[in-house]
């Protein structure tokens, strides 16, 4: 069987965690292909949310396995609250989660470098979630990094000591203050429970789950625009998040990709800094905030907000090769007049449909179309069949400009708040 992808087509929180959840059904085994604790992904159903941040969307459904894979990222401080919060809630989680060894790890100094990093950019700083992605892999490409698997061996110890020792001298450098003592106590006895999970060679145990037939969802993290190689750099993350990043991140072969579900928001948002054409800063942009409870899931920034930008989608679906789009809350849109579509934008004297390299140094406007809104409630809907005809307008308005069918349309955050259109196919 080829394995399916799930991934961000804008700035990340496009509700990957929802739909993962509600895909699960369909899949033996859910794969998170990078990215780390950076990530805040939503699930709700039943009347009870929660927010995961390095297990895989598949982890409420009973005989399904999730697999972190060797392109995440993880801290055990965070990884074992995530593990103490499902247990709690009387969820067994250890007989359906599996972790690579060669998932890199965050150490507490990756964490106070990061900090250091962006207090030291200023006002320039990336707006990075603190978790110590940058750095953790920083140390993965200069193969200074320590793995889960280092965690079984004898010197790891000796191992952890000797990163530390580089970190200390990077962070001299830096005018900033830490104190690690504590952080470094919690964070060895955390990774020390990491042995107690299943530690796996992930690689190996997707291809031979593959070549049994079982069926494969890899899930990303973050989103295209937030790609190391693709996004809006500097103001991205430090891994692919494309799909490019699933074959990488769990050692899957291209030629055994299948379908690649690219999901977007009817509108769009991003947190932290960086360029955002269609951002609104103005009553608009705060509406679309307060009816999208807008507040990152990690961190609970505000996010900025602003109408769908379909230049950069099209590049998404291009650099991601999806054959199907999901769109996500389609009912934040309900009340608004009229529903702004930037369609190209405006640069340089002239009109361009794609995102220029200078993006960061050059004005750039948006030129939009203007399609009707409706005043209709979506939330209790639960047939595609029951929407109102100006959504149905700006969907078909959508697939026709994306090329890409729209196969799910999401009408609020819970589970069942999910409407299936006849194009999708798993
Ligand atoms: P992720 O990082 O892509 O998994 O997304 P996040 O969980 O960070 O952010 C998405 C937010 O929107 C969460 O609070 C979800 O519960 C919520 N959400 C997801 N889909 C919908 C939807 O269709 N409508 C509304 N109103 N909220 C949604
Ligand atoms: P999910 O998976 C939204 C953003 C940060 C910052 C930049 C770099 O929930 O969609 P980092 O911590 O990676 O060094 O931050 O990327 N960012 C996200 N924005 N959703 C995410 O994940 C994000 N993960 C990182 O805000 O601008
Ligand atoms: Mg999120």
């Amino acid at each position: 069987m080829k394995v399916d992808v799930l991934l961000g087509l804008q700035w990340g929180d496009e509700g990957k965690g929802k739909v993962v959840d509600v895909l699960t059904p369909k899949y033996d085994i859910i794969a998170r292909f990078q990215g780390g604790p950076n990530a805040g992904h939503t699930l709700e159903f039943n009347g009870f949310k929660h927010v995961l941040h390095t297990i895989p969307s598949g982890i409420f459904h009973e005989n399904k396995i999730n697999v972190v894979g060797n392109g995440v990222v993880i801290d055990p401080i965070i990884f074992m609250k995530e593990i103490d919060a499902l247990k709690d809630q009387n969820f067994n989680i250890n007989e359906r989660l599996v972790l690579s060894r060669k998932a890199h790890l965050i150490l507490p100094t990756h964490k106070m470098l990061d900090a250091a990093s962006e207090q030291a950019k200023g006002k320039k700083k990336i707006g990075s979630t603190l978790k110590g992605i940058g750095p953790t892999y920083m140390d993965k490409t200069g193969r200074n990094g320590l793995r889960i698997g280092d965690i079984e061996s004898k010197d790891f110890r000796e191992k952890y000591n000797n990163l530390k020792a580089k970190h200390l001298q990077l962070l001299g450098q830096f005018d900033f203050e830490f104190d690690l003592e504590e952080m470094e106590k919690e964070w060895l006895v955390a990774a020390n429970k990491l042995k107690e999970f299943t530690l796996i060679d992930s690689e190996h145990y997707l291809n031979n789950a593959r070549k049994e037939s079982k069926t494969i969802l890899a899930e990303g993290a973050q989103g295209t625009l937030l790609d190391i190689d693709f996004g809006s750099y500097p103001f991205v993350t430090s891994s692919n998040t494309v799909t490019a990043g699933a074959c990488t991140g769990l050692g899957i072969a291209p030629n055994q990709i299948g379908e690649v579900f690219g999901i977007f928001k009817a509108y769009c948002t991003r947190v932290g800094s960086g360029p955002f054409p269609t951002e609104l800063e103005n009553e608009t942009g705060e509406l679309l905030r307060k009816a999208g409870h807008e507040f990152g899931a990690t961190t609970g920034r505000p996010r900025r907000c602003g109408w769908i930008d379909l230049p950069a989608l099209k590049y998404a679906i291009m650099i991601n090769g999806v054959t199907q789009l999901i769109m996500t809350k389609a009912d934040v849109l309900t009340s608004f007049k009229k529903i702004k579509v930037c369609t190209k934008y405006s640069y340089k004297g002239e009109q361009i449909d794609y995102l220029p390299f200078d993006v960061l140094d050059e004005e750039m406007a948006p030129v939009y179309e203007e399609l009707e809104g409706w005043d209709e409630d979506l939330t209790g809907l639960s047939d595609i069949s029951e929407i109102p005809a100006s959504l149905n307008n700006y969907i078909n308005y959508l697939e026709e400009k994306l090329e890409t069918p729209i196969t799910i349309v999401s009408v609020g955050p819970d589970r069942n708040q999910t409407l299936l259109r006849e194009k999708l196919t798993i």
